[in-house]
């Protein structure tokens, strides 16, 4: 157990320090699989209401870590929340995901957008991000998050969830110039919202690259990685020594890339075997992941051996567990609680199979 004066597992993990057993939080922990969250959903459907009453927000960011005390507690909030504030309205429907009104496809569009001023545009997040911190003291860590550029101008250019990115790509592909502004815009404004979140609470923040692995890799090159280090190099500026978090979905073919973002973590997810993300990010990057979200709809035995052997294919340094992407709705919460068990006594049941 963390005392009550120590440095949560999470920082520790993000420090590389030798640990008994890896700390463990869920993405998507707080969301439709809890029967809690969907009775505040039927109070409040809106999700932006959700999101942006900071009461409501903190309940819903509170909901996981009172059942079951992951190492890790993130704020409640979406990707798209800063779009607003850049001049890009949006909202977010049920089921779907973002949608956004007026996509943005011209270069006067792009021109009008504003540089994000979090304050003001987002206010509910320092109330939301200082009630955490006082809420977990030094049993957890803090954790904030935000879109990266790419996954963010694809929302804001297909106007929603896509499944091929044919409108962006075709704007990577023909006349990149427009996009490449836009791109370097949202950069701007998303370290801007980094720095916030630090200064209002967060001790970690994770970066979502969604669609980043749609890129082939060598588009990867061009259009994600150098604003993904746009972002970390401006938050590196002002707060060199908040760990950084980079997440991709389906990352198998971009793993190495993702470590020269200069994040200190990456998270892997279940394409690769984590004994192979290990080798291939070398003894210097660490690692989080990387359970598939299904497992936890398999039995206890089987949820127990897949969290042992990820433990043990990742070492007892630097591995954050968690799965490798979002818990799924529909996932049995006795399962989701089974996992945080497991997960905190895996030094004793590593022991005992040894
Ligand atoms: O991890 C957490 O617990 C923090 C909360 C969180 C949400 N969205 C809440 C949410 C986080 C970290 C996100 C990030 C996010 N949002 C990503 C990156 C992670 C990923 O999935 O790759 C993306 C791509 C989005 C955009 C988005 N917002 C999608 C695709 C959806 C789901 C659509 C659906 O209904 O399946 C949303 C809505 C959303 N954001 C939900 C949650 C819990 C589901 C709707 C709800 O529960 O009310």
């Amino acid at each position: 157990m963390t005392g009550s004066n120590q440095v949560p597992y999470l920082l520790r993990a993000a420090r590389g320090e030798v640990l008994d057993r890896p700390p463990v939080w869920m993405m998507r922990q707080a969301g439709r699989y809890m029967k809690a969250y969907r009775d505040l959903r039927d109070k409040y459907p809106s999700f932006r209401e959700r999101s942006e009453i900071p009461e409501v927000a903190i309940e819903v960011s509170l909901q996981p870590w009172r059942a079951f005390q992951p190492d890790g507690v993130i704020l409640f909030s979406d990707i798209v929340t800063p779009l607003p504030g850049m001049g890009i309205d949006m909202d977010i429907a049920e089921g779907k995901g973002p949608i956004i009104a007026d996509p943005i496809r011209t270069q006067a569009q792009v021109d009008a957008l504003r540089p994000l001023e979090p304050e003001e545009s987002l206010p509910f997040i320092k109330p939301i991000l200082q009630t955490l911190r006082q809420e977990v003291g030094n049993q957890s860590t803090v954790l904030g998050f935000v879109g990266a550029p790419w996954t963010l101008a694809a929302y804001a250019v297909e106007g929603k969830g896509s499944k091929d990115y044919s409108i962006i790509k075709n704007m990577a592909f023909s006349d990149p110039t427009v996009l490449h502004q836009f791109l370097s815009k949202i950069a701007d404004s998303i370290a801007t919202y980094v720095r916030y979140q630090i200064d209002c609470g967060a001790q970690v923040v994770q970066l979502f690259d969604s669609w980043a692995g749609q890129l082939s890799p060598k588009d990867y090159d061009t259009f994600a990685l150098p604003y993904q280090q746009q972002v970390v190099r401006q938050v590196r500026e002002t707060h060199p020594d908040t760990p950084l978090i980079l997440l991709v979905s389906g990352s198998a073919g971009v793993l190495e890339r993702m470590g020269k973002s200069g994040v200190d973590i990456v998270t892997v997810d279940w394409s690769v075997d984590m004994a192979d993300a290990r080798k291939r990010l070398g003894p210097d990057m660490k690692v989080q992941g990387n359970l598939d979200p299904g497992v936890l709809f398999g039995s206890k035995a089987f949820i127990r051996d897949r969290i042992l052997d990820t433990i043990q294919k990742a070492g007892n340094r630097g591995h954050i567990l968690n799965l490798g992407h979002g818990v799924l709705p529909n996932t049995p919460e006795e399962n989701v609680a089974y996992f945080f068990e497991t997960a905190k006594q895996a030094d004793q049941l590593l022991a005992t199979c040894a």
